[in-house]
């Protein structure tokens, strides 16, 4: 049987690089998906592609009501809700002092308030779901591996990251009695459309920076979008039924040096 059989799940930033890998894995192993994301033209077309085992809700995740409206969507279409995926995010790379106000609100709004916000208005179903299967309930997180290290000229990324991996310790522990798991995925820099957004801090030739990555990295490659749509698979099914609150290194072995 396919691992996530039956399970109804809304990933956020659904329509683009980690979040489309997730999409795609998560159909594949039976899920049923709503895309929440605020790119309307890369979610109704992954939507499409993907048949009536997904739809595309615009949500951006940063507001409360629109948050409230993809649950409803997804529990209209799909009867249920299962697993969340709160995957949005933006980069921001530069020294501390360049991050105005306006700036520190979009980082910590989109990556940390929004997802907080999502998880709020998501909990009445997923308390449902824990209540009624076996398996439980599941939130998930794409952190970073900045959510668990830091490097200079990210930190108000780093911030951001690590902040979620509070939320998933609280949640973790605030949760459990109500059968939700709660874990984050924290990927090293990952090949996708943010790619170019982010490496600039590090160095100015794209081709350089991607090279010294690959060196820093003990595997020698960078990961694909879809190491951590197979993490979010694993991390979602019942295989992992006994790990709550983590914070995973999809690093290729940075972690351990
Ligand atoms: N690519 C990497 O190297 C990397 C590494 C570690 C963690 N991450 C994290 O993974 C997540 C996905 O990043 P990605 O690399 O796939 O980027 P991406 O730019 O390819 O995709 C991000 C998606 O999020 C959507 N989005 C942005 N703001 C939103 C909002 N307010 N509400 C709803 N959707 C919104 C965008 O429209 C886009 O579809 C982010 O949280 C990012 O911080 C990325």
């Amino acid at each position: 049987m396919a691992r996530l059989q039956d399970r109804v799940a809304i990933v956020t930033g659904g329509a683009s690089g980690l979040g489309a890998a997730t999409v795609r894995r998560f159909v594949a192993e039976g899920a049923r998906v709503t895309i929440a994301d605020i790119d309307a033209g890369r979610g109704a077309e992954l939507a499409r592609e993907l048949g009536s085992a997904a739809h595309f809700v615009r949500c951006d995740h940063t507001e409360r009501a629109q948050c409230r409206a993809a649950v409803e969507a997804t529990l209209a279409r799909f009867g249920a809700l299962d697993i969340l995926h709160n995957n949005a995010g933006g980069p921001f790379a530069g020294p501390v002092e360049s991050a105005d106000d306006a700036t520190l609100a979009r980082v910590i709004g989109v990556n940390l308030v929004g997802a907080f916000r999502m998880t709020q208005e998501a909990l009445p179903a997923l308390r449902a779901a824990g209540a009624q299967r076996a398996g439980g309930a599941v939130i998930l997180f794409t952190s970073s591996l900045q959510g668990i290290k830091a490097r200079p000229n990210y930190t108000v990324y780093t911030a951001s990251k690590h902040g979620i991996v509070g939320l998933v310790k609280g949640l973790a522990l605030e949760l459990a009695p109500a059968n939700i798991r709660v874990n984050a995925i924290c990927p090293t820099v990952t090949e996708t459309p943010m790619l170019p957004r982010f490496l600039p801090g590090m160095a100015g030739d794209m081709e350089e920076a991607r090279r010294r990555f690959r060196a820093s990295i003990p595997l020698g490659r960078m990961p694909e979008p879809v190491d951590t749509g197979n993490a979010a698979v694993f991390l979602a099914s019942d295989e992992a039924r006994m790990i709550t609150g983590i914070a995973l290194p999809l690093d290729g072995g940075q972690m351990a040096g």
